[in-house]
């Protein structure tokens, strides 16, 4: 159950709906975004729901996007881009590596390698490989030192750390080098009296269950994850390939502004119907545009 009373205290943030594509209605809006976060359509996948990009022509095709996504972001912003590359005759395709190597040539710094893991792969057999248990959620950035702030993110330390930080002696009370030579090294007693610490780049969440009349929709807790660390509160965040409206739903949620461009009118309905629906408990104005008169 959410608590209303923690919502209304926030500064209202408003979510737009922008029907049409991204790489024209995006660079009227200026430098408005502090997060682009998005999952663009996968190579050659969801033929039957909307435009299919093949793997040899996605580099091109997603480089057409980098104007609106460089005009829009502010300077010290962040762009997540989650994806995953193809099989095609049995051979992984790297067409998604390609374009991150082709962003970087236009000016994107790669920042990180996010690895979201997903608790519950589809199953099924392959003659070659296993389930898939994995997809990238790539960090870039105009600047080497983006915006982030990793104490939004951190995890607790947990039980195990009181007692085993109360009984610390001998090498554990300095600078313990690692037993392998590797060249790492940890001191135990600096985490006296921490809380939490940390967490790694793996993402760990089970993959949406649920039917939202979408065929790609990504949990809420991924987007989520990225806006808490590489966004301020009240900042504005952008998912240019919006589908379902996950995005938005995390930046409300959040007390953050959203605005999610999709060129599929149906898509933008389901994100109406879901905002609209988390409205009930949370405090954000919602403004559709560029929906046809009906
Ligand atoms: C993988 S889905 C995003 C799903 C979303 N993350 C969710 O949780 O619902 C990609 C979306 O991009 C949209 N799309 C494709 N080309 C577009 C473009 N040029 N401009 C705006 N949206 C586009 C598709 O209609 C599709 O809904």
């Amino acid at each position: 159950m959410v608590n209303k009373s923690k919502s209304i205290k926030r500064t209202k943030v408003k979510c737009n709906i922008i029907f049409g594509d991204s790489r024209s209605v995006l660079p009227p809006l200026g430098q408005i975004a502090d997060l682009i976060i998005t999952s663009p359509p996968y190579a050659d996948a969801r033929k039957k729901h909307y435009d299919s990009i093949s793997p040899d022509e996605f580099v091109e095709w997603f480089s057409s996007f980098h104007n609106a996504f460089f005009h829009i972001l502010k300077p010290n912003g962040s762009l997540v881009i989650n994806i995953k590359d193809k099989v095609e005759n049995g051979v992984r395709n790297r067409y998604v590596w390609k374009t991150i190597e082709k962003l970087s040539e236009l000016g994107w710094f790669a920042i990180e390698d996010y690895i979201w893991y997903k608790t519950n792969p589809m199953p099924g057999y392959w003659p070659t490989r296993l389930r898939d248990g994995w997809e990238y959620c790539f960090h870039l950035a105009k600047t080497t030192k983006p915006y982030i702030n990793q104490n939004a993110v951190k995890i607790s330390l947990g039980d195990w750390a009181e007692s085993r930080l109360s009984k610390l002696n001998g090498k554990d009370l300095a600078r313990h080098n690692s037993e392998n030579n590797s060249g790492f090294g940890r001191d135990l007693s600096r985490w006296i009296g921490k809380k939490d610490v940390l967490p790694s780049n793996v993402i760990v969440l089970p993959l949406v269950g649920k039917n939202y009349n979408h065929p790609a929709v990504f949990p809420v807790g991924l987007p989520s994850f990225f806006i808490k660390l590489l966004s301020p509160n009240g900042g504005t965040i952008v998912d240019p390939f919006g589908g379902s409206g996950t995005t938005a739903i995390a930046a409300v949620r959040l007390g953050r502004n959203a605005i999610l461009v999709d060129n599929n009118l149906d898509y933008c309905f389901t994100s109406v119907k879901r905002l609209k629906d988390e409205s009930e408990n949370f405090n954000f104005t919602l403004e559709q545009i560029n929906f046809p008169k009906c």
